[in-house]
């Protein structure tokens, strides 16, 4: 187990590629605290799956786009588990509109969710991990629309592309207590989130034209990337962003 000892915690881990990033993390052993927004019942099974195969696995409600919230939420992973070494946030909503209908509800929603709750998240993270001393790692999970445009979703990608500078800026202010900042930027996954791109068989059929290694990603494809960025393999690594997208960012088009 490579993250034995280890203490965690993952916002939005009760459904898609939060869930599968708690599942790996306790599977090599870490501590996981599973904070989650609306799925308790779903936090609860993944929680009591951990713990009844030996692992360490609380749950926590807390809406990241509350400082107070994501400050509790640190607060009682500390609290269980006397540390913290790794936080990845990965809570994240997207709301696709065409730009001249975007209001200032979903404009404001979508950025606190996205952007301001990694932000605090990472704040309140940084001071236990400046507090206990020893370093750690902050892990975002980004998209490739911190880089790609997208037609129809300007908000999203604008709270994506906040997150890539986060992270490089972080980056050089985190380092010199040895924390790591670093985003992973998915692809298409299958989960909730794009269930309306991936049930509809053409837009399906189109998106993985455009997918050189020609499948949909998996939350364990994610999951696989958080385990090693977290471990001390990944030392070496920070302020950048690691997509895991079968291809998708450097696609150049078929024979
Ligand atoms: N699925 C993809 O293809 C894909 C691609 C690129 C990036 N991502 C990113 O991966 C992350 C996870 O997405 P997913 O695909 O698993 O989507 P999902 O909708 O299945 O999960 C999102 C999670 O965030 C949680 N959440 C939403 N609002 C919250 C709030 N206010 N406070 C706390 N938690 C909240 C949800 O409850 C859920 O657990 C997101 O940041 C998303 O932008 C996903």
């Amino acid at each position: 187990m490579q993250l034995e000892g280890k203490v965690a915690v993952v916002t939005g881990g009760s459904l898609g590629i939060g869930a599968g990033i708690v599942r790996r993390l306790a599977a090599e052993g870490a501590a996981v605290t599973l904070d989650y927004f609306s799925h308790r019942d779903a936090a609860d099974t993944i929680a009591a799956e951990i713990t009844s195969a030996g692992g360490k696995a609380q749950v926590v409600q807390a809406d990241v786009s509350q400082v107070a919230d994501v400050q509790r939420l640190i607060a009682q992973a500390v609290s269980a588990y006397g540390r913290l070494d790794i936080l990845v946030n990965n809570a994240g909503v997207e709301q696709p509109t065409p730009f001249e209908f975007v209001t200032e509800q979903q404009w404001d929603h979508q950025i606190a969710v996205d952007l301001k709750g990694a932000f605090f998240a990472a704040q309140a993270a940084w001071r236990q991990f400046i507090a206990q001393g020893g370093g750690g790692a902050i892990i975002n999970i980004s998209s490739v629309h911190e880089e790609l445009p997208m037609v129809g979703n300007s908000v999203y990608c604008a709270a994506k592309g906040g997150l890539r500078m986060l992270t490089r800026t972080l980056a050089n202010e985190l380092a010199k207590h040895n924390v790591r900042i670093v985003n992973i930027g998915p692809g298409a996954i299958a989960t909730p989130i794009n269930a309306a791109t991936l049930n509809d068989p053409a837009r399906k059929a189109a998106l993985l034209g455009e997918i050189p290694l020609a499948r949909i990603g998996t939350p364990g494809d994610i999951a696989n990337a958080v385990v090693w960025l977290a471990t001390d393999q990944a030392s070496y690594v920070t302020g950048t962003t690691l997509f895991v997208d079968g291809g998708l960012m450097i696609y150049a088009g078929s024979l």
